[in-house]
């Protein structure tokens, strides 16, 4: 047994969830549940990005308090997590008083490798990035993700000496001390960090409010991204509590967009406060619908508590798990959605589920205690963060006890009397049921405990199909 602790991105409260923000968390809980099924211990990190300009900007268009605008749209992604049926242990708000306190003591800790200089150059609200002149000329002024101009800056910054630090991230990463996932999004870190600047980690308080002050100088807040990489450790109580236990994180879930910040920027505050880099830094691809970005311009977001509402929580994680690669980037459409609910939930498992029961009941089957063992391909596949390919391997599997029933015909071995065979196939056939329910605890939790109860004696066929189809 052992210590894991499990870290996911924290969203931004400028607007609600989308299916987007659904995928750290459904990856997160399903490596946490996978590691609380094979016995270690699992500490679970969620929380909330609520500093920052994008977020006071959209305040003020509101007319809100910042304060409170935050707390409202907090409240949103929290109900949201619940809904996904996410069982974190902690939560963090980057407004908590803890957290500033925190990160404040982190910034004083960093003092050696801080230092003061101007910047001028480009600036993305939308990002909460900064642009380099060749990345400007490159989109012609206008950042392609939130199709705004960027913003010319002019200021006196705080900066993070990157290059303290480069030698020890390059070192981290190609030894896999510090694992990124994929391996091709590990060789684009290795290129961006080698022509890597220092980073601008302030703004001018008149130029930003909405931040933790930087200790000891009144007219500088923190740049949103220290405040918000600090969390994964504030969370366990750094700098005040030894967090050796817990840290370094097994494993933390971010977006490709947001890989860079934790590849570099991250490991070099760890470095720079005598704490070890993350294990994996796992970065998912992005949802798109119908090929395309998600964005409200184009009138193409799909809210997750839809697809929930359609055909239940189950589907929606089974669709984010299984049909949206881990890795790259991949489609959201409602055909796509319904397609796999009919076919596989309903028919491949659903059917199957139904059929084997009520085969158990009418030929009076009973389980003796068996071993129900997690395959090695199912383990290994799971440790590596491969979960797509996990979900795949149990779907063989189902299909597997499908085309058994269908060629070993156990309605013929009873009608034969053949008792002795008939009861051993279906015993077999029951624990290799058995073994897919438990693959399955982590992605689709409550279907796994439906499913294992139905097997568990006396076998009872559900009185309602697992996955209806006629909603
Ligand atoms: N606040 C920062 C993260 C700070 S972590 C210390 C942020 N917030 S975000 O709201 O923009 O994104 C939160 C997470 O959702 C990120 O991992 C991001 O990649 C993910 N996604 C947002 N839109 C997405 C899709 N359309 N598809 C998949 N994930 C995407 O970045």
């Amino acid at each position: 047994m052992k210590n894991v602790y499990i870290t996911t991105a924290i969203p931004y409260v400028n607007g609600v969830p989308h299916i987007g923000h659904a995928l750290d968390y459904c990856l997160a809980d399903a490596c946490a549940r996978y590691h609380r099924l094979i016995g270690d211990n699992v500490r679970f990190q969620a929380g909330t990005d609520e500093h920052g300009g994008k977020i006071y900007q959209k305040a003020q268009e509101l007319g809100i308090p910042v304060q409170e605008y935050v707390d409202n749209n907090a409240k949103k992604f929290q109900d949201f997590i619940h809904e996904l049926g996410v069982e974190y242990t902690d939560y963090i708000r980057t407004t908590d008083q803890k957290h500033e306190k925190l990160c404040q003591e982190i910034w004083r800790r960093l003092k050696d490798h801080i230092y003061l200089n101007k910047y001028d150059g480009w600036y993305c609200t939308g990002c909460e990035r900064f642009v380099t002149e060749k990345e400007y000329t490159d989109n012609h002024g206008i950042c392609p993700d939130h199709q705004k101009p960027y913003e010319k800056l002019s200021e006196e910054n705080y900066y993070l000496r990157i290059s303290d630090f480069k030698k020890q991230i390059r070192e981290a990463i190609d030894s896999n001390e510090m694992m990124i996932l994929p391996e091709f999004r590990k060789k684009e870190i290795i290129r961006l960090l080698d022509k890597s600047p220092d980073v601008s980690i302030s703004r001018p308080r008149t130029q930003l409010t909405w931040g933790v002050p930087v200790p000891d100088d009144d007219s500088q807040v923190m740049y949103v991204w220290i405040d918000a990489l600090a969390n994964y450790i504030t969370l366990l109580g750094f700098p005040d509590e030894d967090i050796s236990e817990w840290w370094p994180a097994a494993a933390q879930f971010v977006g490709k967009d947001i890989l860079r910040f934790h590849a570099i920027i991250w490991p070099a505050m760890l470095l720079g406060l005598g704490l070890p880099v993350p294990s994996t830094l796992v970065s998912h691809g992005m949802v798109l619908a119908d090929g395309q970005k998600m964005s409200k311009s184009i009138g193409n977001v799909v809210d997750p508590m839809d697809v929930i509402a359609k055909h239940g929580l189950d589907a929606f994680r089974y669709f984010f798990l299984r049909h949206i690669d881990t890795f790259a980037d991949s489609d959201f459409t409602w055909e796509k959605f319904e397609d796999a609910y009919n076919n596989e939930l309903a028919n491949d498992l659903g059917n199957l589920v139904q059929r084997l029961a009520t085969l158990a009941k009418k030929n009076k089957i009973k389980m003796d205690e068996c071993q129900v063992e997690l395959p090695k391909e199912y383990r290994t596949l799971m440790d590596n963060f491969e979960f797509s390919k996990a979900f795949d391997y149990v779907w063989e599997r189902i299909q597997g006890i499908n085309k058994r029933i269908d060629d070993e015909k156990p309605w013929t071995l009873a009608k034969n009397g053949e008792t002795d065979k008939l009861n051993s196939c279906m015993r077999s056939l029951i624990h290799e049921i058995l073994i897919v329910s438990k693959m399955l605890t982590p992605f689709i939790p409550n279907t796994a405990g439906k499913v294992e109860a139905i097997f568990t004696n006396p076998i009872e066929p559900p009185l309602e199909p697992l996955f209806p189809k006629d909603r």
